[in-house]
């Protein structure tokens, strides 16, 4: 994956001279050490992240932890003390104004939590204002802002006032507003806390569904670790300034590495996060004969095994007791059809709605071919706990 989007060595110093808190942050400081010696702020101490094309990477972290600063950094709402913003490689910090604008009216888009809609203005004519301060003639504008208004389900809301909409519906102006620019990477700062949780959960929902045609580079902020599960590829935790913690969702919450970041997992409700593949084992083949190829656990240790065809599709399954019979005598003995196929992509959730009692579970691909099988220990096991797993490469512990 190409990185649209990487920030290197990021600081933003609140002072009029930020070089004497940049300095005791050399020297091992932090924001509490820069704001006793000298009152100054550190909104961003030495952050580095990089987003992929297409990525949904989540910002998060607790109120004053700098996430509304790095955004705006960005787009250079607030400018850098130090360190380099990489647009497609391009660092945009040294960007003179000019050149700046256009960056701001053609790659960057931001929705903000309070939609920022121009109240006397209607919603066509708010959709539009990007690409008025573009230059795009009238008809084209509306033309465009038109067509983004049906993307966010609001075809027939376009002479309306903002007042006359509801929460939902006036972020889903600024949603519009955003994609009628075009700019692929799209910055949310809290897009959606303002909302009832109803009509959050539902524009959560939307912005997944756009996200798999629009296929944009989103950088969402949030402190809510539900939003950044749910929405999340990727997910960068952030605390006093700082980047503590960056990986994909599943592996912060098996290993969230510190006190700050255990707290926001401790509530999450596994069973909707982890699917099949993340919790089964891996098996071997134990023998093979006119019938198919017997696969059991690849450790040895006790569980089901698996005939499996030439492709790698299941015949049949053999319980704990047959496979160990099989194992000491080298006879396959009679496949069972009493077992229980899930997709690898199936949340635990759903396997444990389909676990019959002591069947067998083999999990299979999108082909329908074996991958793997796992017991009802892990699956509980992995719902109730955060047991150790080593974190996936590019995980980042900081
Ligand atoms: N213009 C400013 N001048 C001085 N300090 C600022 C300014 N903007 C932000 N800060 C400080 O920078 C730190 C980070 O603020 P920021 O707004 O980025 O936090 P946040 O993570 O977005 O919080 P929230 O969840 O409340 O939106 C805070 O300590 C804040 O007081
Ligand atoms: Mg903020």
């Amino acid at each position: 994956m190409t990185e649209r989007l990487q920030i290197q060595n990021l600081y933003k110093i609140f002072s009029a001279n930020p070089e004497a808190a940049l300095q005791i942050l050399a020297n091992g400081g932090d924001k509490n050490t820069v704001f006793d010696k000298l009152g100054a702020v550190v909104g961003l101490n030495n952050v580095s992240l990089s987003v992929p094309q297409g990525a949904m990477y989540m910002v998060m972290g607790l109120s004053g932890s700098g996430k509304s600063t790095l955004a705006r950094c960005i787009n250079r709402l607030n400018e850098p003390s130090a360190g380099k913003i990489l647009l497609d490689g391009r660092d945009i910090v040294p960007l003179k104004e000019e050149e700046l604008r256009e960056v701001r009216r053609t790659r960057i888009s931001m929705v903000f939590q309070h939609f920022a809609l121009l109240p006397n203005k209607r919603v066509i004519e708010n959709v539009e204002f990007g690409l008025k301060l573009r230059g795009v003639s009238p008809a084209e504008r509306r033309r465009r802002a038109d067509e983004v208004l049906s993307v966010v389900g609001l075809a027939r809301w376009g002479y309306h006032f903002p007042h006359e909409l509801s929460g939902g519906m006036r972020q889903r102006v600024g949603l519009a507003r955003a994609l009628a620019t075009d700019a692929d990477i799209l910055i949310m700062d809290e897009a959606f806390s303002a909302l009832d949780p109803l009509i959050r959960t539902e524009m959560q929902d939307e912005l997944l569904r756009l996200q798999r045609t629009l296929n944009k580079t989103i950088l969402f902020i949030t402190h809510d670790f539900q939003e950044a599960l749910k929405l999340g590829t990727r997910i960068a935790i952030m605390s006093e300034g700082e980047l503590v913690r960056e990986g994909t969702p599943q592996s912060i919450v098996l290993e969230p590495g510190s006190d700050y970041v255990a707290a926001f997992t401790r509530e999450i409700d596994r069973a909707r996060l982890f699917d099949a593949r993340s919790v089964m084992r891996a098996t071997a083949p134990i023998l093979q004969s006119e019938r198919g190829i017997l696969v059991g656990d690849a450790a040895g240790a006790a569980g089901p095994g698996f005939v499996l065809d030439g492709e790698g599709r299941v015949l049949g399954a053999l319980d704990a007791a047959a496979l160990g019979r099989a194992r000491a005598s080298g006879e396959m003995g009679t496949p069972s059809s009493d077992y229980v196929s899930v997709p690898g992509n199936a949340k635990l959730l759903e396997v444990a709605r389909s676990y019959r009692d002591g069947r067998p579970i083999a999990v299979v691909d999108e082909d329908g071919r074996f991958v793997g099988t796992l017991g009802v220990d892990e699956l509980l096991s992995r719902i109730s706990s955060t047991s150790a797993k080593t974190a996936s490469a590019g995980d980042r512990h900081v």
